[in-house]
């Protein structure tokens, strides 16, 4: 078990199964960039099964559940198909995101306020199967008091905007806004996670939050992989998240 005060990293590894569909073929395999990243220093994988299935496929769940240690982050919509394929396969966690067919991504989090009443159900029935859930949300105070009364134990903050501004002022603020979501989480009793596209150059203002258990990151690696290998590049971001925790521990920051 991780230490506490760790930060764990998943590595989302979807878009190893985009390059893979581009041909049609089995190659490159997301099973065994799991696998390396798990030898990289991964603490867990994150996989999001979409409607669509533009990356991640049906088979690939199984091969995940069956051949990574590494507990699995089955990232889903709150769909019937996806609760149902989740309770079969009862990975440690899943992560309810909102889906659109025609986004090119996860274009920002659950509105778990006035969701209540279709999240409900997926958390309760998820949860009551041992799975882990963690709700998506904007670092919104609203949105965490939304996840906490529907019984999430986890967020996972959208880090998106922030990744995204230029302007460092609207980064900066961002951010805050971040820090103070994962203070106000962490104080209702909730587990926080962040993650969407991080990258080297924007984690570690976010792996310095205190209050933040876990980040989960995938695009940015599977890209960098094609230029040093994934390996490298998952050693890199880990070693980049020490450095932010170990600075803001030892410039004596109290969560
Ligand atoms: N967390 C969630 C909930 C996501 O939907 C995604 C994107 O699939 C990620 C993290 C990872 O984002 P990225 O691929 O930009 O690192």
């Amino acid at each position: 078990m991780p230490q506490e005060g760790y930060l764990r990293l998943g590595v989302n590894v979807d878009h190893v199964a985009t390059l893979r569909n581009a041909r049609g073929i089995a190659h490159p395999d997301p099973v065994r960039a799991a696998a390396l990243a798990a030898e990289a220093g991964a603490d867990g994988i994150t996989a999001h099964l979409r409607e669509d299935r533009r990356h991640i496929v049906d088979d690939d769940i199984v091969s995940l559940m069956a051949e990574i240690d590494l507990p699995l982050n089955f990232e889903i919509a709150a769909t019937d198909e996806m609760r149902e394929i989740a309770l079969r396969h009862r990975p440690h966690a899943a992560c309810i995101v909102p889906e659109k067919r025609k986004e090119l991504t996860t274009e920002g989090g659950l509105d778990a306020v006035r969701g209540h009443n279709y999240l409900g159900p997926v958390v309760r029935d998820l949860s009551a199967a041992g799975i882990r859930v963690s709700l998506f949300i904007d670092p919104e105070k609203e949105q965490l008091d939304a996840a906490l009364s529907l019984g999430a134990p986890v967020v996972e903050l959208h880090t998106g905007t922030y990744c995204e501004v230029e302007d460092p002022t609207a980064r900066a603020a961002e951010l805050e806004r971040i820090e103070i979501a994962a203070a106000h989480g962490s104080a209702i009793g909730l587990e926080c996670h962040a993650g969407h596209g991080l990258s080297f150059d924007t984690v570690k203002p976010i792996a310095a939050i205190p209050t933040i258990a876990e980040l989960n990151i995938g695009h940015f690696l599977i890209g960098e992989a094609i230029f040093g290998g994934l390996a490298d590049a998952v050693k890199r971001m880990r070693r980049l998240m020490d450095e932010a925790r170990a600075t803001r521990s030892a410039s004596g920051s109290s969560e």
